[in-house]
This record gives structure tokens, C-alpha cells and sequence, in this order.
């Protein structure tokens, strides 16, 4: 990512470079990327029976097919149409380099190393950033035209566009001109690919890893996959086609409590380093000093039984009629403190988008192993075997 990468500022620096990004994730910013998503929805749910089909209808490994499923759709969410989908593929097919060459990050100088997987890693990482950078200068030849913005960049590229209007108004004595809602500088096509490098490696293993468990889970549990699936029925007037918009989502509580349930039971990122700026007590005799790193897990937190009873059942009802809405202090799937996940909001959103519209337009069979049920960790938790066939 580059030690310059925004996730990396911090105090007040983070907290602006931050603000800024803060509008790609509201409400009317998220309804606008619904329709792109739903693009991709339809591309890849056929390449999954496809995939099935060319396989004799035999049950095959899924976990490539959910990870591609995710770059898709962080790519088509990010750039729209502005990325091809030969790039999409490539990226999707690299990206795992990214996360492999994490396992040996720690090695000085292993990035210089010709073949070692962190040199592997960084030439793809910067690979995507050349690509997305295209991406970000046509964006903004179109955005300058006027067009309507569809994905986040456009969003982004508005906002940029806005905020000089204002400040070129100003200068010319309007000192009553609307100030626009996220008032921004302009950042440069690097600086945009940068950000959306840092997005792409922040959601790829995370969201893969809950399509991952969620399809497995619900092919488990034909119970929650039905009642979900009536729901989504239901939410589109019983019009199993009506593509999936933001105000749906509102009423579909069942479904968000499935995903709730989900990233509580099989939570993705279970790892997050942070470094002590001061002396940190962990324990009663024991300080962590200053500058030193802590890897603290959210997963204790997320399967304890005082907060969550039966802790180890995956039971979304705790989240209706139970009391699991009210444990905040051990919700700790997207993190906590000033660099908490960005994506809070549109990660169960995009989730109930993809699984409501799975269950009305697929049926698919797990095929459990001896180690199906062993988690792996690769950055985040995958099953160890996850077979399907849809
Ligand atoms: C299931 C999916 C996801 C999970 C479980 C997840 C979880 C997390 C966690 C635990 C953190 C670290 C929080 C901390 O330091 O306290 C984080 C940070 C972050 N996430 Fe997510 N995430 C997911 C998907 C996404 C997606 C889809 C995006 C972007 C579109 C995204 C963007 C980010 C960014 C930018 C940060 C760093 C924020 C900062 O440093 O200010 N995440 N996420």
C-alpha cells in the first residue's frame, strides 16, 4: 500500500483525510452503486451454475468463485464501467498474492526479493493502483461533462468538482455561495487509486470470507435460508426479479439479523495490529510500554456467553426477539476507535443485496467433509474445504 497510504495518518490528518471519504458511504451514496451491484449479482450467479455445469454437476470448490465474486463487485462498485472486465478478472485472479505475501510481511527486505511472496505481492499491488489510476482519469474526464455519477469514484470526483466550484466563487467575492456538503481538495489520479487500492485490500479477504460462511451456513440450515428467502419475496412484492433497492433493506430485518448472526459467528477479521501511543494495562500487573504493537481479537468478545448465550449456535433470532442488539462493547466486527471499518453501513448492505438475491434466483447443496467445518486462517477465516454445487 505504501507507508503514505491514508489508513496510516493519523490524529487530525486521519481524522480529515477520513471525513472526506465519510460521503462515499451515506445513504443516498449507497442507493446509487445498488444497480451496479445488481449487474454483477446477475453476471456471477451465472458463472456459478456454469462453473457447476462444466464440472458434470459435481460438487467443486467454491472459495475462488466467492473471492473473484467480491473483486467484482469492489471494482464495479468503486469504477463502474470504467474498468474493464478483462482487468477485473486479472485483478480478481492476482489479488490473492496481495494476502499471501501478508504471511511473510514482517521479513526485512523480502518485498526486494525477487519470486519471495511479498515481491509478488507488492507487483501486484501495484499493478492494480496503475490500472485503477486509468480508471480514475476517465472518470473524471466524464464526471467533468456533466455525467450522472454511478460508483463510488464518480461520487468522489463530484464532490471534488463541487468543492472547486465553491472555492473558485469565493474568490471571485460570492461570499454567500452554498458551501457543499463534503467540501474537499482535489486529489490527483494516483493519490484517488491509492485510496481505492486501500479499500480493495481492506474488503477482498473480509467479504470473501463471509460469502464464503454465509453460503456455506445457510445451505446448512434450510430453516434460515427459507424464512430468509420468504422475506426477500416479500420485500419485492412478490416479484422474484424486482432488483434489489436501498429502501427495501429497511424492512428486511430477518436477513439483517442473518448477517448479524454471520459476522458474530464466523467473524472476518479477527486480527487487528494496533501500536500503543502511550503505556497500555492489559492486565493488572502487566503495562504493554509505549510503540510497542498489540494484536488484540474480536473474537472472544463475539462468542461470549454472558453477552451472547449459546454462544456457539448461529441462531439470528438473538438478534430480534433476544438481546444481542444491545451488546455494543462486544460488537467488535468492524473495530473500534477513529479507524473503525468505513464500510459498516455498506458491508451488510451489499451482503443482504447478495444473499436475499441468491436465494430467490439459486438452490445450493454443501457438500460437508471431515475439515468443512476447521476453520483456516488466510488473513481472515475461510473453512478449511468448502465444496458446492448449486
Ligand atoms: C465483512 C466485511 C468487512 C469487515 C468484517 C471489516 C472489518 C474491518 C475492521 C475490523 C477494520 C479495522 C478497524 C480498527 O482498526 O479498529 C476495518 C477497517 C477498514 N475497513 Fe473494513 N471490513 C469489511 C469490509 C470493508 C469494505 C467492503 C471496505 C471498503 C469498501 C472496507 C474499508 C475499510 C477501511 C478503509 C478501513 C480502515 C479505516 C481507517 O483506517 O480509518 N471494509 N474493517
Amino acid at each position: 500500500m505504501g507507508s503514505s497510504a491514508w489508513i496510516f495518518l493519523q490524529g487530525r490528518a486521519h481524522t480529515e483525510y477520513r471525513r472526506g471519504l465519510a460521503g462515499l458511504f451515506t445513504n443516498k451514496a449507497l442507493g446509487v452503486y445498488s444497480s451496479v451491484q445488481e449487474r454483477v449479482y446477475d453476471d456471477y450467479f451465472d458463472k456459478f451454475v456454469a462453473h457447476t455445469e462444466a464440472n458434470g454437476g459435481k460438487p467443486t470448490e467454491f472459495m475462488g468463485m466467492f473471492r473473484e465474486i467480491n473483486c467484482a463487485l469492489s471494482c464495479r462498485t468503486f469504477f463502474g464501467d470504467y474498468i474493464s472486465q478483462d482487468a477485473v478478472k486479472r485483478i480478481a485472479d492476482d489479488f490473492y498474492l496481495v494476502t499471501a505475501a501478508l504471511e511473510l510481511v514482517n521479513i526485512p527486505l523480502s518485498m526486494y526479493i525477487p519470486f519471495t511472496k511479498p515481491w509478488l505481492g507488492k507487483r501486484t499491488a501495484d499493478a492494480v493502483q496503475v490500472e485503477f489510476a486509468k480508471c480514475a482519469a476517465a472518470c473524471k474526464a466524464n464526471m467533468a461533462s456533466g455525467a450522472t455519477p454511478t460508483c463510488i469514484v464518480d461520487q468522489w470526483i463530484t464532490h471534488m468538482l463541487e468543492s472547486e466550484h465553491y472555492r473558485n466563487l469565493i474568490a471571485a467575492g460570492e461570499s454567500n455561495a452554498p458551501k457543499p456538503t463534503n467540501l474537499i481538495r482535489v486529489f490527483t489520479d494516483r493519490e484517488i487509486a491509492q485510496t481505492l487500492f486501500t479499500f480493495l485490500f481492506a474488503s477482498q479477504d473480509a467479504s470473501s470470507s463471509a460469502t464464503t460462511w454465509l453460503f456455506q451456513i445457510l445451505a446448512q440450515r434450510p430453516d434460515v435460508l427459507s424464512r430468509l428467502r420468504a422475506k426477500n419475496l416479500a420485500a419485492r412484492g412478490g416479484d422474484r426479479t424486482r432488483p434489489f433497492e436501498l429502501n427495501m433493506y429497511e424492512s428486511l430485518t430477518y436477513t439483517n439479523a442473518v448477517i448479524k448472526e454471520l459476522l458474530r459467528y464466523r467473524p472476518p477479521v479477527i486480527f487487528v495490529p494496533y501500536e500503543t501511543t502511550k503505556p497500555f494495562p492489559i492486565t493488572p500487573t502487566y503495562t504493554v510500554p509505549k510503540g510497542a504493537m498489540i494484536v488484540p481479537s474480536c473474537y472472544p468478545a463475539l462468542h461470549d456467553p454472558t453477552a451472547y448465550p449459546d454462544p456457539e449456535v448461529f441462531n439470528p433470532d438473538r438478534w430480534i426477539t433476544g438481546d444481542a442488539e444491545s451488546k455494543t462493547k462486544n460488537w467488535l466486527v468492524f473495530g473500534a476507535g477513529p479507524h473503525d471499518c468505513l464500510a459498516r453501513r455498506y458491508v451488510p448492505l451489499t451482503m443482504a443485496h447478495m444473499i436475499g438475491k441468491a436465494a430467490l434466483e439459486l438452490d445450493w447443496v454443501h457438500h460437508a467433509t471431515a475439515r468443512s467445518e476447521d476453520i483456516r486462517v488466510f488473513a481472515t477465516l475461510f473453512p478449511m474445504v468448502c465444496s458446492f454445487r448449486p
